[in-house]
């Protein structure tokens, strides 16, 4: 009864029922990455990112089959969401998570422009993909997860996300490459890339490095004996 009051309480006052843990600065040795401002938005959608980065080829590498549930996490204005979109077809879905409301109003008129009806954009929070359970064949993360202030929380609710056999896809600047003209927060070597998903109950699968300057890394759920 005392229980049902507080929540009752709770719920009048419309507080929080649960803090948002801190934000981290550091993870596993690495320094985090701060989040990339919506203002910066059009470079994005910078017409040499073809050359520079070759989504076209990363997309491809993906394997995606129609019908699939993907998730575009940090999905900024939808420069890959919209492709994916397409790619999964009718059948298919797109969650689009990104915690800038901005990012999403952007990303809500590019898919009013193409017409798309497979999309469904979420606004998510620092600490919480608000990504249903166990419905993702595919979580894919373009030069995000460097910047989460909440790598633990956002990894444990990215896997609960995935169903069983569910891909946790990275795309990160590559840390071991000087060539790479990217600030170094902005970058990742594969080493601590595997140690930070391994710390988190996931396991490298497959690996793509045909990129021009990124890590393309497949993570599955660690398998428990
Ligand atoms: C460098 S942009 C990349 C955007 C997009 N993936 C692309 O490749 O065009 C990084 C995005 O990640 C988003 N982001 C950062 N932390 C996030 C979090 N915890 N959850 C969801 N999105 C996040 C930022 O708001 C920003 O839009």
């Amino acid at each position: 009864m005392r229980c049902l009051t507080f929540l009752l309480l709770l719920a009048a006052f419309n507080l929080p029922a649960q803090e948002a843990p801190p934000a981290l600065t550091e993870y596993l040795g690495r320094q985090i990455a701060q989040t990339m401002h919506w203002k910066g938005a059009e470079w994005l959608m910078r017409r040499v990112r073809e050359q520079e980065e070759g989504p076209s080829k990363m997309r491809e590498e993906l394997h995606v089959k129609p019908g699939m549930t993907i998730c575009d996490m940090g999905c900024g204005n939808g420069y890959h969401t919209l492709p994916l979109a397409e790619m999964v077809g009718d059948k298919g879905k797109i969650f689009a998570v990104d915690v800038q409301p901005e990012m999403i109003e952007m990303l809500r008129q590019n898919i009013e422009r193409k017409g798309l009806k497979n999309i469904e954009p979420i606004n998510g929070l620092y600490h919480d993909p608000k990504l249903p359970p166990n419905t993702c064949d595919m979580i894919l993360l373009v030069d995000v997860y460097h910047e989460f202030s909440h790598p633990v929380q956002m990894l444990a609710g990215m896997r609960a996300a995935l169903k069983p056999d569910g891909l946790l896809v990275l795309v990160e600047f590559r840390g071991e490459d000087d060539s790479v003209p990217i600030k170094v927060e902005h970058k990742m070597s594969k080493a601590q890339i595997n140690k930070e998903m391994n710390a988190n109950g996931l396991t490298l699968k497959r690996e793509f490095d045909g990129l021009p300057w990124q890590h393309l890394m497949f993570f599955g759920k660690t398998e428990t004996k």
